[in-house]
């Protein structure tokens, strides 16, 4: 067996399904949206990366000071023989779990999965080449669709990392967790996670940096429908808004058209027209409190054990247990 293994569920065919009925639901209604996994293109992915080491964005620096402090005791508790990555991306702090897991002596497997091929295929090699005698399996697929189809032995480690289920709305996360717990066995893992509530003085600029590759990241997505679907959108014509909804408790990242305009997406077989001032949702990136974190887990079967936060107290990571 060649080592990575990368099994793709997302076929060309798939994804340009799957993009024609986003953008014909989101960009339909008065109200216009799309879903954040379209940023993430080969481009997008870097981006993502390069934002990861903006000062501004605290998350990922955060949430490595505790998988650092804890992955010991992670990799004790959980004993985990396969060790799943969702919405893996680089999945450069989790080489912190992997060392944690190899010393424990438990793990066999790592199963990374992504939408994004280019970031998945990277990584997966160069664990290969850091992890001699790992299995990887690496799945290109959708976490909000895939889940069934994920391989490996028990007892298996969850991990859900970087704040992502923040991007999931109240609903969608309550499906995706009932989803996950699903596809585990009782007494299998969660590692998730979550950035906390705090001063929108704090979370705003994470999602609008001063050197604008938040920005640029965010446009990105009009640059993947434009490819994709042989639209016009004029990316030029758009400017990048961050603000926090303080009702609803997340950071929500939008398009804003700085002129009135239609745009053909022969693709999707739609044309659709923007206001000048109009704005598209690209994400929505929720914050948590450990009470919510608690009660949306036990609902889908989950009990919370350990919930640890970085030193600052800006950024949870909590392990449940499927019951
Ligand atoms: C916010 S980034 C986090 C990356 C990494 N886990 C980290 O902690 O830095 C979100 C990642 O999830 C992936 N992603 C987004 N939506 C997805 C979906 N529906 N299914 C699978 N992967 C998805 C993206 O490609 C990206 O790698």
């Amino acid at each position: 067996m060649t080592n990575p293994v990368v099994e793709n569920h997302l076929t060309a065919d798939h994804l340009a399904r799957a993009l024609r009925n986003d953008v014909r639901a989101g960009l339909a209604g008065p109200l216009k949206s799309l879903p954040p996994k379209w940023f993430y293109d080969a481009v997008g992915s870097d981006l993502f990366e390069k934002i990861t080491e903006l000062p501004e964005y605290y998350p990922t620096r955060a949430e490595r000071e505790v998988l650092r402090a804890r992955a010991a005791e992670i990799a004790a508790v959980t004993s985990a023989r396969t060790l799943v990555e969702l919405g893996s991306g680089s999945s450069d702090k989790t080489r912190t779990l992997l060392d944690a897991l190899r010393d424990n002596g438990s793990l066999h497997q790592f199963v990374p999965m992504d939408v994004s091929e280019s970031a998945l295929r990277a990584a997966a090699e160069t664990i290969v080449g850091e992890y001699p005698g790992l299995a990887v399996h690496a799945v290109v697929g959708d976490f909000t669709e895939h889940l069934a189809l994920l391989p490996g032995d028990s007892p298996r480690l969850v991990a859900f990392l970087g704040g992502t289920i923040g991007n999931l709305l109240p609903a969608e996360r309550a499906k995706f967790f009932g989803s996950i717990r699903e596809v585990l066995e009782p007494g299998e893992w969660l590692l998730l996670g979550t950035d906390l509530v705090k001063d929108p003085g704090v979370l705003v600029p994470a999602y609008d940096d001063a050197q604008g590759v938040t920005a640029e990241f965010n446009l990105n997505v009009l640059r993947v429908v434009n490819r994709e679907l042989d639209a016009d959108f004029d990316a030029d014509a758009f400017e990048h808004v961050a603000l926090w909804d303080d009702v609803n408790e997340w950071i929500e990242m939008r398009l804003r058209a700085v002129r009135s305009m239609h745009v053909r997406l022969p693709g999707a077989g739609i044309e659709v027209d923007f206001a000048a001032g109009e704005e598209l949702r690209t994400e929505i990136s929720a914050k948590f409190r450990r009470e919510r974190v608690t009660a949306e887990l036990a609902d889908a079967g989950f009990g919370l054990s350990h919930w640890w936060t970085d030193s600052a107290d800006r950024f949870a990571v909590s392990l449940s247990r499927a019951e």
